[in-house]
Parts: C-alpha cells; structure tokens; sequence
C-alpha cells in the first residue's frame, strides 16, 4: 500500500474527501472487540507513547490517565512522553523503536498523511471495532475518520481537534500603540506591528523554533493563497512557485523581521510564554496555548486575547492527535482500554478541557467548555477547513521533514528565491 497518493486524494478533496473510505474493512486484522473487556481493564502495563511530557500538555494527559485509573484499575499506565512540541524528538524515537519491533501498547499518532506513512509501512492495525463500540459514524465527524481510514479500516481513535491558525495577544502590550482591533489582512498586521516596535515594543513577535515557523508560514499561505488555492498544494502536480506562495514568502519575510531571533530548538512555551510575560504583542501558536495561559492563571479577554492569524478568517488551520494500536504491540488488550478511554465521552471532554483542543466527537456538550474552545467548537462547525503542514494533516513525515529544512535554512539566509525552490523541490520529490 502507498501513502501518499491516498494523501494526495485526501486532501484535494479538502476534507470532504471520499477517496479513502472506500472498501470493505478487513475485519479479520482487527483484535477482538473493545466491548467485550473485562470490566476493570485488560490488566498489566499499557505503554503509551506521546509527546505531552512536562508543563501544560502534561496537564492534558494527567486528566486522561486520572481517568484510566480510575475506569481500569487492573492496568498500569506507563507513561513513556519524550518531550518536545510537535514532537520533534518523540518521533524518532517511535520510529527507532517500531523499526527495531518494540512498538509501545499505543502512540500518538497525527490524522491524516502522518497516519498513513504508519499505515502504509504496516506498523499499526485496525481499530474498527473499538471506534464501532464508540459509536461510529455516528459520533465521530466522517471528514475526520476518512482521515483514520484506508480501504474501509479505521487505524486509529481521535482524541482532540486542534486549530493552528490563532494569534495570541497581549491587550496591555497593544495597548502601549492603540493597536487593538483584529487586523484584516498580514499588511494590515504588519503595519500594527510597526506601530508597536515605534512604540518601543522590542518583539512586536514571537516565534520559537524550525516547527513554530514552518506553522506560521503555513498559516501566511492560507492567508495569502486562500482555502481552496492552499489544499490543492498537496496534490501531485501543484504549484509551489505561483505568484500566491511567493507573495506568502514575502510576508513571512516581513513577519520574521518583527520577530525575535530563535534557536532552532527553542520550544513553544517560551514563545507564548513572551506574550504571557508582556515581552512580545503576539505569537501565533496552535490552541494547545489556551493551557499555557491557564496554566500561568491568565485570563481569558484581560490578560490575553486571540483571532485567526489575519487573512485566515473563516478558516480552520486543522490537525487532530489520535491514538493507535501498533502492530505486535505487548498488550493489545490493555491497549485497547487506553483506545477506548480516549474516545469516550468522558474521556474527550476531561482531555479536552485541559488540552485547549476540542473534542473529536459531536456528541460532548460545548457548554461546560471556556470561550475559547466555544469559538473553536463553532468556527469548526462552519469554517472551510485547511490541513496543517507542521503537524502531520497534509503531509507526510518525510515532507514535513524537507520543509522544514527549507524553512529553517531561510531563517538564516532570508533568500526568498531558494526557499520557493526548496519548496518546489521538496514537492515533486514527496509527490513522485
Ligand atoms: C502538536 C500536537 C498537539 C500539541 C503540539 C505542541 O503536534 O498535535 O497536541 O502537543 O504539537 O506540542
């Protein structure tokens, strides 16, 4: 099986797609049913890999792992996190180990094209039965299964929905250059941000490292290039070096001028953390934010403020973390518990709550969320939807790695020229 022209079909079609559900599911792969556990779980360890390991993505798993106790007492949660946003390090550790046949119980894995390089190098098995236990289709959106599905197998259970596209503020630092509508577009934002440095704010804002900027160029693109032209960049064929990319280029350009120097490294909170501590006006960053500012018990409308990245409105910068059952994993069963929690009810909200994300399943009531996962929750509903780059929606692993290259030599040379080419050549290469 290849992963990429099913990525190239999943999102051609924008997340309505059709191309990968198609087929009847292979239920023989499939482990037992999840219903018929033991009541009190499987028993033994249940390794779970992810990349939630300290701060306020930690708070996250701790609210699903206090359920899991509690629900399952006759497992033991091994809590094998390797820190790193985006997971930048846990993935090659995870890749290490599935090569090496020493997957975890379950991992986290990205809906979409990171999924299906899983899929297609034949590491994790179907879940149907469990995602059929949790009701299906009828509880979980079909544009995001068709993304968990090849040939009518579902390979892995969705926790959360995350949104990419947000600017986080700091309402006191705007305040300094009376700058505090929403922006329309990024000319319109950069001008506030030149207000600001006028105004004396050193880091009008902030960025972090390579990942953090290969998000915030994703999210120029869909502003520049709109919704429709931005999906159709991960088909086979599509064109990188349009007048759109290289107007994003050029406005990324200006953004980074605004910015703080980074390390390649640095990791997200220290950048949300500059808006937090009234160092920096913005930092766009994906809504697993909303945690960081609670965390440092900031509020919501006085300490910090948030619209879609200018340009980007009524566009949903989507990705979505989800669990899977790597094959030969020591404790299927166990896993299963695990699978099972993360997309109940209970299970989705305790996570989600605490996560900043949304859940993954229509049925979990919007009104015991803060405001900020309300807007999510609506705009979700009817924003056209556009898959992130940074965090494993629209491409695979491997693109994702060539653009980051790209993105990370730009930020040292600033040569527009040779990151439209690197970008040019990381699509035909990952396309071919
Ligand atoms: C994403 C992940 C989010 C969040 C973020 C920062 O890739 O999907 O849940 O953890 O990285 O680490």
């Amino acid at each position: 099986m290849r992963a990429q022209p099913l990525v190239a079909v999943a999102f051609a079609a924008a997340l309505t797609l059709v191309g990968c559900s198609s087929g009847a599911p292979a239920t023989s792969q499939s482990p037992s049913a999840g219903t018929s556990a033991p009541a009190g779980g499987a028993g033994g360890e249940v390794g779970v890999f992810t990349w939630w390991a300290d701060g306020s993505e930690k708070v996250g798993l701790d609210a699903l792992v206090t359920l899991f106790k509690e629900k399952y007492p006759n497992n033991t949660f091994v809590n094998l996190a390797v820190a790193g946003g985006a997971g930048v390090n846990a993935k090659a550790k995870l890749a290490a180990d599935l090569q090496n046949g020493n997957p975890p119980d379950s991992f986290q894995g990205h809906a979409g094209a990171e999924l299906l390089g899983y899929i297609s190098k034949d590491q994790i098995v179907p879940v149907n039965d469990v995602i059929d236990s949790l009701g299906g289709a009828s509880v979980f959106p079909k544009n995001l299964l068709d993304l968990l599905t090849v040939q009518g197998n579902i390979y892995s259970v969705p926790s959360n929905i995350h949104r990419a596209n947000v600017v986080w503020a700091n309402p006191e630092v705007l305040k300094k250059a009376n700058v505090s509508a929403e922006p329309a577009d990024i000319d319109s934002w950069l001008a506030d941000m030149q207000k600001l440095k006028d105004a004396g704010v050193a880091t009008p804002l902030s960025v972090a490292g390579t990942w953090t900027q290969v998000q915030l160029f994703e999210t120029v693109l869909i502003a520049d290039l709109g919704v429709d032209e931005y999906n159709k960049l991960f088909a086979s064929g599509a064109n990188w070096e349009s007048d759109g990319v290289k107007k994003a280029v050029g406005h990324y350009t200006k953004l980074l001028g605004f910015a703080n120097t980074a390390a390649s490294g640095d990791d997200w909170p220290g950048a949300t953390d500059m808006v937090i501590n009234g160092k920096a006006a913005y930092n766009v960053m994906g809504d697993w934010a909303v945690a960081q500012f609670t965390l440092k018990n900031k509020k919501d409308g006085v300490d910090y403020t948030y619209f879609p990245v200018p340009g980007t409105k009524g566009v949903f910068d989507f990705l979505a973390d989800s669990f899977t059952l790597p094959k030969g994993a020591k404790n299927p069963g166990g896993a299963k518990d695990w699978l099972a929690l993360v997309g109940s009810p209970e299970g989705q909200k305790a996570f989600n709550l605490a996560k900043g994300s949304i859940p993954a399943r229509t049925d979990v009531p919007s009104d015991d969320f803060p405001a900020y996962q309300k807007t999510a929750m609506a705009s979700f509903k009817s924003d056209k939807i556009a898959p992130s780059i940074a965090h494993g929606a629209a491409v695979s692993e491997a693109w994702n790695s060539d653009i980051s290259s790209a993105i990370s030599k730009f930020y040292t040379s600033k040569n527009q020229a040779t990151l439209v080419s690197d970008l040019v050549a990381a699509a035909k290469k990952n396309t071919a």
